[in-house]
């Protein structure tokens, strides 16, 4: 299988790492709109928009299926995708949810959705979860973690003082869903500020964990092909990829 990844810039290496470590694909193919990077401050209309302007660049690869790793695009565009693609396109926010059903059997269970503002706004999450029966709900856009991360910055002072700005009138949740593609990269000082009793969704591993279910791969490919394509700056890109993904 040949596999299209959008996202909105270069957090959606997050879910390649995923997607590699279970070697599904033989051939991915990496789109990120770094040009237009952040997706999570902006309108709806534009973010559909900008994802119906990555199908058609997908169309230039015949791909067997398309993963939207950005939880932003996921929670507006799905649709819209799928309209205008020939493919399968598959997005990150209904998995986190049935990582979730699977992680909690109790739907009383605390859950804490972190994410962009627009993801956070469209409550897609929250329309998941309702569905699978969990109702003790929250939410917060973290938007900040966004450029720290690309800072690479994971930990320390400045991490710890954004998590007492948005956590300081937060519990300890049941399960904390890093609902924006950057977050797993904060998914250690994120377990240590919470705890060892949050169980934290990770976006990548969720659509991973999907993906084994609903596909019947026959074969596994250990060394892929990966091409990285950006509208802007494709070096920076393939220069982070080196770094997060040994690629
Ligand atoms: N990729 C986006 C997401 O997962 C985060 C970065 C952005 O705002 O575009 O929501």
């Amino acid at each position: 299988m040949k596999v299209g990844v959008f996202d909105s810039g270069i957090g959606g290496l997050t879910v390649v790492k995923s997607l590699l470590q279970h070697q599904f694909f033989e051939e991915i193919i990496y789109f990120g709109d770094t040009a237009r990077v952040p997706y999570g401050i902006k309108d709806k209309n534009t973010i559909i928009r900008y994802a119906i302007e990555a199908v058609e660049f997908f169309k230039n690869f015949e791909l067997d299926l398309i993963v939207v790793a950005c939880n932003t695009v996921s929670a507006y565009a799905l649709e819209e995708m799928r309209e205008n693609s020939s493919c399968p396109v598959i997005g990150v926010i209904e998995s986190g949810a049935l990582a979730i059903s699977n992680a909690l059997t109790c739907k009383e269970s605390n859950i804490l959705i972190i994410g962009t503002k627009a993801t956070v706004n469209s409550k897609a999450y929250e329309k998941e979860l309702l569905t699978l029966g969990y109702k003790n709900l929250d939410a917060k856009a973290t938007g900040l973690f966004v450029p720290l991360v690309e800072e690479e910055i994971y930990n320390g002072e400045v991490i710890d003082a954004a998590f007492r700005h948005y956590f300081q009138d937060v519990g300890i949740p049941d399960a904390l869903v890093l609902g924006c593609t950057h977050f797993p990269l904060i998914s250690e000082a994120l377990q240590s500020y919470f705890g060892e009793k949050t169980k934290l969704i990770h976006s990548g591993d969720a659509i991973a964990e999907y993906l084994e279910k609903e596909f019947d791969f026959k074969k596994r490919y250990p060394s892929p092909e990966i091409k990285f394509f950006a509208s802007e700056n494709p070096e920076a890109l393939r220069a982070i990829a080196k770094k997060w993904l040994d690629q």
